[in-house]
């Protein structure tokens, strides 16, 4: 750990650059972004990314390769002059001649940057580049289960001209880094991963932490019956790609009675049953096991009224290991007056980081009983409204606060692509990824230089004393 504090303590304060340091920084990382963008679309090479990540985060090609394609996009978006738009600052005048205010974008200096087992490239790419944008030093950590991505990763940026002393990555397991984190100091750490170590950082590190943690995340179906396949089919992907280990993976379904008559069922349980090992559209659970999942089962279907719609049963004919979870898409459906009930709320809104959903219905007049089971929530990371009804939208959106919602008959609760925020809300510790907002926000602070340069009035005197 020894080499890692002291080169984190090298950096200072103010950065490796800042808008008064080194600007022309801000250009060289325009040039490495331009250049690995480049590398990432030639299709040797997101093939190969592609393939590596299939090895240690087991699921589908096409899903694998989003995360490639995500990352890509996202270095072309900072390519060019971009980089030095981020530290845009911006002037107002002052009371008097020769005074002006300026508020800048600042770095933190040296920072942490921990993500989780899930996206192996996209989250630490998108993040690392953000942070060595504005100017910091960050100490890297993947989850150790997948961090020869980024180890690659980490050549290729090598290759496109990062200097080798702007980043150090560290390969460990959570109890080593945190100790790193306590003896280093960063300024700032971004945490992405389980609320529980989100919060037991919070504390060690006395709140110098931004926080993408857990996603429990809903879908509402609202009264438009429209497009059932359609909606069936996101459905499916929403909870069940990447075998449910999205931190954005549709966890409730909330359907408006009028869908409760429509085929939309029967045509998520087809799309579910049509997931196979062999291409990875299911497979292995990396952080719950077989066991658990069936015993959340068990405990959910004691609730009274409660059904099991599909699933509920382990994979068979396989060779993943016990140690790792491995069942069927599985949805129970639970009845909304019990998932309200205090004895049932904490159990069923459980996250689980598998291939598993709650499925409910709700009359017209129920609506406010939804609106109270999402009031309760902890985490408000990503949301869909399924309508077209602009009223029922208005009403549903302005009685929520989830980081990223999608709104509209497409919407859709997984997808974080460059182009949008992607983060929770409603913490003034949640993080975000992918934009510029999200960049400035996460991984600058603001400071202020006011220039007072006179000249003083002439014949001024000493006034008296305040
Ligand atoms: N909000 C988001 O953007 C987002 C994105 C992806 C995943 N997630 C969440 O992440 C979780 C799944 O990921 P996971 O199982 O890898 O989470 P995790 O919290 O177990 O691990 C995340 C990272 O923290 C490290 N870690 C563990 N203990 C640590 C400690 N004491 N100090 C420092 N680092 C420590 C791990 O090694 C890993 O690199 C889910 O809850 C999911 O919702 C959130």
């Amino acid at each position: 750990m020894q080499p890692f504090v002291e080169s984190l303590s090298k950096c200072p304060k103010h950065g490796l650059h800042n808008p008064f340091k080194s600007p022309e920084r801000y250009l060289l990382y325009g040039d490495i972004s331009a250049k690995a963008a480049h590398m990432l679309a030639l299709p040797k090479v997101s093939d190969f990314f592609t393939r590596l990540i299939q090895r240690v985060s087991p699921k589908s090609y096409q899903q694998a390769f989003g995360e490639v394609y995500v990352t890509q996009k996202f270095l072309e978006n900072f390519s060019g002059d971009q980089v030095r738009f981020l530290a845009r600052s911006f002037a107002v005048p002052g009371n008097h001649i020769g005074q002006q205010s300026h508020g800048y974008r600042w770095p933190y200096g040296p920072v942490a940057i921990i993500t989780p087992f899930n996206f192996p490239l996209e989250i630490p790419v998108l993040q690392l580049m953000g942070a060595l944008y504005m100017g910091n030093k960050p100490v890297l950590k993947v989850d150790s289960k997948v961090s020869i991505v980024m180890e690659q990763m980490m050549r290729l940026l090598h290759y496109c001209g990062l200097p080798a002393e702007d980043v150090d990555f560290i390969n460990s397991d959570g109890k080593t880094m945190n100790k790193l984190l306590m003896e280093a100091n960063p300024r700032m750490t971004l945490f992405t991963g389980s609320s529980r170590i989100a919060e037991k950082l919070a504390v060690d590190l006395k709140g110098r932490v931004k926080l993408e943690d857990a996603g429990f995340d809903w879908k509402i179906l609202g009264p438009d019956v429209e497009e059932v396949d359609y909606v069936a089919w996101v459905c499916d992907q929403d909870a069940y790609a990447c075998s449910g280990q999205k931190c954005s993976a549709q966890s409730i379904l909330f359907m408006h009675e009028n869908w409760s008559t429509s085929s939309l069922i029967s045509k998520i349980k087809d799309l579910a049953e049509r997931r196979k090992l062999a291409d990875l559209t299911v497979g292995p659970v990396l952080t719950v096991t077989t066991e658990a999942m069936l015993e959340h089962k068990k405990k959910l279907l004691q609730i009274s009224g409660s059904k099991l719609l599909f699933g509920g049963e382990p994979l068979e004919n396989h060779s993943i290991p016990a140690i790792y979870g491995a069942i069927k898409p599985t949805a129970i459906y639970i009845p909304l007056e019990e998932i309200l009930k205090p004895a049932n709320y904490e159990l069923v809104t459980k996250e689980i980081f598998g291939p598993f959903q709650i499925i409910t219905d709700y009359k017209k007049d129920q609506l406010p009983m939804v609106l109270d089971a999402l009031e309760r929530m902890h985490a408000h990371l990503t949301a869909a409204v399924v309508s077209n009804d602009p009223i029922f939208l208005q009403d549903v959106i302005g009685k929520t606060v989830n980081g990223t919602t999608y709104a509209g008959l497409r919407a859709r609760t997984t997808g974080a692509p460059q182009n949008h925020w992607f983060g929770p809300a409603g913490d003034p510790r949640g993080a975000g990824i992918g934009t510029p907002e999200a960049i400035k926000l996460v991984w600058s602070c603001h400071r202020e230089i006011i220039y007072d340069f006179g000249p003083v009035p002439r014949g001024w005197e000493i006034p008296p004393s305040t």
